[in-house]
């Protein structure tokens, strides 16, 4: 607990170009949680480099991504925004969690065999060992609630039996942190296969909506939408780009399905995909304005850094000398 709320943390990699999947899953729902939690969210650049990164771009792509959390919406005096580098915690608590973890726990990661079969040429021990960074990452500000998709949910797993492994041996050192799935609009799938996630890494571009797509480019992409010859909004299963557009639409306007059923009951596909890719520039145009807006504010961005790195280092540190000292490191000299 700190101020008399409950701890929360999440982080996202500065990879590729988020998607209106990514806002609508994630970030959207985190703006929500920041009244009720105290809320820790991190441009997890630590994790990045699992993966091999040109640095100049990851450098430009993790401030473009802090600058997006605060444009969509958290407010970073309620909310700590910082980059996991500048929190040395993250990787000594990573260190002696390593001691905690069995390569048999890590051999079973879904997330790892998949990472390892696409870069075969670089199977490194961070992309190894990162879903213990990540339990650091959670532990290290004893986080009640982790809000995560599907793909996470086994690294959660892990991180829970890693805490409850120290605290049997050393007693209460860890909170033991609960996944938050959000409740709606958790998943939005491809506009061109909707079997498969909208994702960052999409081949084909018109499968993805990104988050700085210009206006027209979206109003083609849901034109370009892949539906069915059943030439009627419902929301089955049996409709699934259809069901997906209804989905982003309710995400976008807070409708329900059934209204939206209503809503374009005898209309056709035209008049619906128009009105999904205006719900969608309603909500993205002013994210992107205020990005730009921030984008030229240097010293205000520099200023979020520096204070949100120095309040989560404090937390961290806190949680970091506890560990130490209980697994016997010798105590600092002032
Ligand atoms: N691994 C997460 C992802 O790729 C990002 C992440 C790193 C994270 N550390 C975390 C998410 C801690 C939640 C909590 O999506």
């Amino acid at each position: 607990m700190i101020n008399d709320k409950k701890v929360l943390f999440s982080g996202m990699q500065a990879t590729g170009n988020l998607t209106l999947g990514n806002y609508l899953g994630a970030l959207k729902n985190w703006v929500t949680l920041s009244d009720e939690y105290e809320c820790f969210y991190s441009v997890v650049d630590l994790h990045s480099i699992t993966i091999r990164q040109d640095p100049a771009e990851l450098r430009k792509r993790a401030r473009n991504l802090l600058t997006l959390y605060i444009a969509a919406g958290l407010d970073p005096e309620k909310n700590c925004i910082y980059y996991q580098s500048h929190v040395s915690g993250h990787a000594e608590l990573a260190w002696i969690l390593n001691c905690f973890t069995y390569m048999g726990e890590l051999n079973r990661m879904t997330q790892f065999k998949d990472k390892a079969a696409k870069h075969a040429d670089n199977i490194n021990a961070g992309l190894y060992t990162y879903p213990v960074l990540m339990a650091a990452d959670i532990l290290l500000f004893q986080a009640d609630v982790v809000p995560v998709g599907k793909d996470q949910l086994q690294h959660l797993e892990i991180t829970r039996d890693i805490a409850g492994r120290f605290n049997g041996i050393y007693g209460d050192v860890f909170t033991m942190p609960e996944p938050y799935i959000g409740k709606q609009g958790a998943k939005i799938m491809s506009l061109q296969d909707p079997a498969r996630k909208m994702s960052k890494s999409d081949e084909n571009p018109n499968g993805s909506i990104y988050l700085m797509d210009d206006p027209d480019t979206i109003m083609r992409k849901c034109k370009r939408a892949v539906t069915d010859s059943e030439a009627s909004v419902r929301y089955r299963d049996e409709q699934p780009g259809v069901k997906n557009l209804i989905d982003i639409y309710c995400a976008c306007t807070n409708k329900t399905p059934d209204e939206v059923e209503k809503e374009f009951d005898g209309k056709g596909y035209g008049d619906f995909k128009m009105a999904v890719g205006e719900s969608v520039v309603s909500v993205l145009k002013p994210i992107q304005d205020r990005f730009e807006q921030l984008l030229k504010d240097k010293a205000y961005i520099d200023g979020v850094i520096k204070e949100n790195g120095e309040k989560a280092n404090y937390y961290a540190l806190k949680t970091l000398r506890k560990v130490q000292k209980k697994v016997g490191f010798p105590e600092r000299i002032r």
